[in-house]
This record gives C-alpha cells, structure tokens and sequence, in this order.
C-alpha cells in the first residue's frame, strides 16, 4: 500500500509546524481511524515526544534525525530512506521538518500534501510566502506540473482575529489553499505529554483544532478516492473549497489578478513568478494595508 504522506514544514521555527503535526497525527487516528505514522526529523524531538508520551493509540512513531553534511545529494537519500521506512504499513505518514536550504527540493515533492504553518504577522507571512514560491518556481523547474497540494496553516491566531486576504500569492496558485485559522490556546501547556487538542476539554479548542483536521481530512479524501469524491453527489471537497476562494474578498483584488495570471498557467512562465517574488511581494510588505489593491494593477 502507497500511504499519502503530509509534511508539515517552514524553514522558520516556532511557527507551531510540531504542534501542528503532532496533534494532526492525534487526530487521524483518533477521530479518523486512519492508519497513521509519524516521522519527526527535528532534533528537538517534541512532535515525537507529544505522541510517545500521550496515550498509546497506534501511532507508529519514528525518528529521523539528519546529518547536516555539506552533500545535499547525500542527504536528500538519507531523508527519503528514512521516510520510506515508515511507510510500509501506514495508511498516512505525517512528517515534522524544520526545512533547510542544504535539503533539494526534490525532498519535498515525496509529498502529496504540504503544510506550512505561520503565524500572520506581516513579516512571517512574507517570508512564509516567498518559501512557497520559490519552492513552486523550483518544482516546476524540476519535475514539471506536480499534483501536489499546498496548505498555508495561519496558526497561534486570536479568537476571532481576522484572516481575511492573507497568504495573497500563494493562494493565487490553483493547488495552494489556506486552512481554516488554528487559534492561539491560553495554556496549551497542559496538553503537551498528556492529550490532544482534538479531544481538549475546552470545547472551543476541540472544535477549533478538529476544523483544521477536518479540511486537511477533506483533502486527503481528495487524494484517496477522487473518484467517489466526484461522482458521489455529494459536493467534492476540492472544488467546493476552490469555488470559496474565487468567490472571496482578495480573488477580486487586483493583486490577485496578478498573480493569478501566474496561476492560470500555474507559474509555467517562470519570469512572471520572479516578478511576484522580486516585485510584488517588497510592494506589499511596504504597503500600509494587509492587501493594497492599487499596488497591484
Ligand atoms: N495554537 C497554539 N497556541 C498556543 N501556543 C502554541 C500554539 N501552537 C504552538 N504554540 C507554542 O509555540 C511554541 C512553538 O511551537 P512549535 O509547535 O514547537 O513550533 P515549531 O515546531 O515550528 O518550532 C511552543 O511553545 C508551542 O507550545
Ligand atoms: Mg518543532
């Protein structure tokens, strides 16, 4: 059996990318029943660490620590092994990866689902964005049109803060999407090495934390059976979701036009991308507002 490999990834730390996947871990077993691996590539171990120490539920869990070594071919097959290892059995493999420029993308095309939690503070978001465009504008570069699905995780965000507009250049990709907003938990201490956020006993948190598993479950549907999602009569997931996002507030944006003639030919043209990357993106962290429409027309 071929699992469906998610990596929760962003070369920043502290965005939330071990909470993230460990908890998503959590709560594809737990509320999915889905077959599910873990594997933790950062040092830290704390992704590993919230699995082992919480109940055992058969997460199978592995550790991956890698050799930073001036070779990136040598480490791109010490990465790829130890994934393959964990991925004999599993239904799904969630991976945890502080990323690293010495690591070729090629690493990062082994799966089907990327997530890149940030926070939304203006800089963040930037350079969260610019690593998914540059990332996008390689892949292409390498292994052409990949049906691999971006996820942009807007994390630790307060209750009832406003995301509206964010991640404009990436979610002009047609493969890209932004998830619903994992919001900040006052005292998420009490979870580490005890439970999940998916099953907190603060109904707020379990319902906010099962909302983001439930829209990365949806495209794993997607991924595992498109057919039935498609020819079910019930609506598919993927269509619904980008059907939202060309009905939302940015699509209409003239940023969006721009970049989105870089997705309609998702970035085939790959001077267009530069220019989002080069131009586009120093114009919005200058820009007073979140989204300056004027700036992009
Ligand atoms: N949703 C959240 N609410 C509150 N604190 C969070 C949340 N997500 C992460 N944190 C805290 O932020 C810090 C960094 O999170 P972590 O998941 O370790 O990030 P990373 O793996 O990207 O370095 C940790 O102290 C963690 O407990
Ligand atoms: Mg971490």
């Amino acid at each position: 059996m071929t699992p469906i490999k998610i990596l929760v990834t962003n070369q920043k730390g502290g965005v939330g990318k071990s909470t993230i996947s460990a908890n998503l871990a959590a709560f594809f077993a737990l509320k999915r029943n889905i077959k599910t691996a873990f594997i933790d590539f950062d040092k830290q171990s704390s992704s590993s660490n919230w699995l082992k120490k919480a109940a055992n539920f058969g997460i199978e869990i592995h550790q991956a620590h890698l050799q930073s070594q001036n070779n990136s071919g040598l480490l791109l097959l010490d990465a790829k092994a130890a994934l393959r290892e964990c991925s004999k059995a599993a239904e799904l493999v969630i991976a945890d990866l502080t990323w690293t420029y010495t690591l070729p993308p090629q690493f990062l095309m082994e799966f089907d689902i990327v997530i890149v939690p940030s926070s939304i503070s203006r800089v963040e978001m930037v350079s969260s964005e610019i690593f998914v465009l540059e990332y996008l504008q390689k892949s292409l570069a390498i292994a052409g049109k990949k049906h691999q699905i971006i996820i942009m995780a807007p994390s630790r965000i307060d209750a009832g803060q406003s995301t509206e507009g964010i991640f404009p250049f990436v979610s002009a990709n047609d493969n890209c999407f932004i998830s619903p907003p994992i919001e900040k938990v006052s005292d998420i201490d009490q979870y580490y090495f005890g439970s999940f956020l998916c099953e907190a006993q603060d109904e707020r948190v379990a319902k906010n934390f099962c909302e983001f598993g439930s829209f990365i479950y949806e495209k794993y549907c997607s991924l595992v059976m498109p057919y039935q999602s498609i020819h079910s009569g019930v609506s598919n997931p993927v269509s619904s979701y980008r059907q939202e996002r060309l009905k939302s507030p940015i699509a209409a944006s003239g940023v969006q036009n721009l970049a989105s003639a870089s997705s309609t030919m998702p970035l085939k043209n790959e001077r267009l991308g530069r220019k989002v990357v080069d131009l586009f993106i120093p114009q919005f962290l200058r820009s007073k507002s979140p989204i300056d429409n004027s700036k992009g027309e």
